[in-house]
């Protein structure tokens, strides 16, 4: 496996079509369809097919109750319901009648929900206040006669280019960037500098003095959005807003309409408790408060007095967990993975009972991405969050013979990328009042595996850099970038920015610039 875990769909993901996602009655759709949506089926459709009766299986969306509100939108699940596992193992001799119950499993992976954007258009609100009050001063200013000029600030000065250059201005709201974090924009708590520049350059230091949309598309997780979105602001020196800030685990706050008591899995400390908090989560058990429980569960744990401490035990054979959440990576594979496998394997689960069937009384699991390796400060890429789920997988299999089916969120799936959609449509309204997807849209990732085979999916412009897990030649042979291979993230915004605004565009801000005095472009050097 190259980088991150690559994508392993299968014909039955598609076997309803794709642009009619499989919204449950009276379900709201997404208002967003994006024009290229459907090459994704087309590109898994050539896939061949491994065994036609798998056609007639129907996704079902097996998600046990609906949610009472509309807060979200259904999208098809990508992933096949077929463990990844199953190209790492030797033949672990599936029999026939197993390989039945295979198919008449329930699959709780045909559609995975989205959170609805939060933000109502805001198109009648003023979207540059300052912009304003300073046009408003500008005008008082020739209503004195014979008193001094007053100085035009920077927003005026921006206003009056923006006017001059309305063509390049409508070119360049018709454009967004979408960046991946780690191996472009920063290495871990490092900063990447060309991700400095290129910020400063979008966030308004270029010709226009105008902030160029752009989000963040991370398949990192851990800790609450704002909590890293201020971590971030600080290492990159540039505002990131929890409103363009998606992590892995950002779109699974929809499934807190759908379960109410969760294990949450991963993450330091209790960080991930607290995101399943935020995003909206009524019962969150985590590992710590089962082991503090009955600490025999985890043989190899050695549970400290300050763990136990701070954990929330309970009677947990009285309790059913709904759901498994894998927020982030495992700090502690072998505790983790133990109470994971005795919930797949429990009735309904319920810790300490065994169920007769292991896939009809089996609770769903959620992994928030699925990448295999990820690169740290280590010489060589350390395994993340897919090599643990391919582990559990293989263990499942060999212990009960079947298949583990599981929802993955994060890039390169689907439902991440419609998020993004919400998300990048959203932050349009605040930047410039607009709520709607620009036509143009660049990913800029480092992972071929991740980032580009989605962006490419989704039709969007794709750019790999050299800075993160690509380290090969022209571009990436299994999914080569569509707008090219660039050294860092400058080069490769610089790029789109000159074929979507024009080879002259100027990167820099001229504060020189006085449209006022000189009356038309010619100012702007
Ligand atoms: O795979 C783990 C994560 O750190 C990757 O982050 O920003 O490259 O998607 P990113
Ligand atoms: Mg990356």
């Amino acid at each position: 496996m190259s980088g991150a875990g690559g994508p392993a769909f299968k014909d039955v993901d598609f076997s309803k079509s794709i642009q009619t996602p499989p919204d449950s009655p009276g379900k709201p759709k997404s208002k967003f369809t994006h024009k290229k949506t459907e090459s994704w089926s087309k590109h898994f459709q050539n896939g061949n097919r491994r065994d036609g009766s798998w056609a007639s299986v129907e996704n079902k969306m097996a998600i046990p109750t609906s949610p009472g509100s509309h807060n979200t939108i259904e999208v098809p699940a990508l992933r096949s319901p077929d463990a990844d596992a199953s190209q790492y193992m030797h033949n672990l001799s599936v029999s026939p009648s197993q390989k039945e119950r295979r198919l008449s499993r329930n699959s709780f992976g045909a559609a995975l929900p989205i959170p609805r954007s939060k933000r109502q258009s805001r198109l009648s609100s003023v979207t540059f206040p300052d912009v304003q009050e300073a046009l408003r001063n500008a005008s008082k200013e020739s209503q004195r006669p014979g008193m001094p000029p007053i100085q035009p600030t920077r927003e005026i000065l921006v206003s009056q280019v923006q006017d001059v250059q309305s063509d390049k201005v409508k070119l360049a709201k018709n454009m967004a960037f979408v960046f991946d974090i780690d191996g472009v924009l920063v290495h871990g708590d490092r900063l990447i500098p060309e991700g400095k520049m290129v910020l400063d350059m979008l966030n308004g230091n270029n010709q226009l003095g105008i902030k160029i949309p752009h989000i963040f598309l991370t398949n990192g997780s851990g800790k609450p959005e704002l909590a890293r979105t201020e971590q971030l602001s600080k290492i990159l020196q540039n505002p990131v807003n929890t409103e363009q800030f998606i992590q892995s685990h950002t779109p699974m706050r929809a499934l807190a309409e759908y379960y109410n008591t969760v294990l949450v899995v991963g993450g330091e400390g209790y960080k991930c408790r607290e995101v399943a908090e935020q995003y909206g989560f009524k019962d969150i058990i985590v590992p710590n408060d089962i082991v503090a429980w009955d600490e025999s569960i985890a043989p190899y744990r050695v549970f400290t007095d300050e763990e136990r401490a701070s954990a929330r035990p309970r009677d947990f054979s009285k309790v059913n967990i709904d759901a498994i959440m894998v927020f982030s990576d495992s700090r502690d594979y072998a505790t983790d993975m133990q109470i994971i496998m005795d919930l797949l394997v429990s009735e309904n689960g319920r810790l300490g009972t065994v169920a007769k069937d292991p896939v009809s009384q089996r609770i769903p699991i959620y992994f928030s991405q699925g990448d295999f390796l990820c690169p740290t400060e280590h010489p060589h890429p350390r395994m993340s969050q897919g090599a643990f789920r391919i582990g559990l997988e293989a263990m499942y299999k060999a212990h009960t013979g079947v298949d583990l089916e599981r929802v993955v969120y994060g890039k390169p799936e689907l439902a991440t990328y419609k998020y993004a959609d919400e998300v990048i449509a959203s932050w349009m309204d605040v930047l410039h009042g607009e709520e709607r997807i620009p036509e143009n849209i660049y990913m800029i990732g480092d992972n071929p595996a991740s980032d580009i085979v989605g962006g490419n999916m989704y039709g969007w412009n794709t750019c790999l850099v050299r800075t993160g897990v690509f380290q090969g030649g022209e571009n990436d042979e299994e999914n080569p970038a569509n707008f090219g291979v660039f050294a860092n993230v400058w080069e490769a915004v610089t790029a789109a920015c000159r074929k979507q605004l024009g080879d002259d565009f100027k990167f820099k801000w001229d504060d020189r610039v006085n449209p006022v005095l000189h009356g038309n472009q010619s100012a702007i050097h």
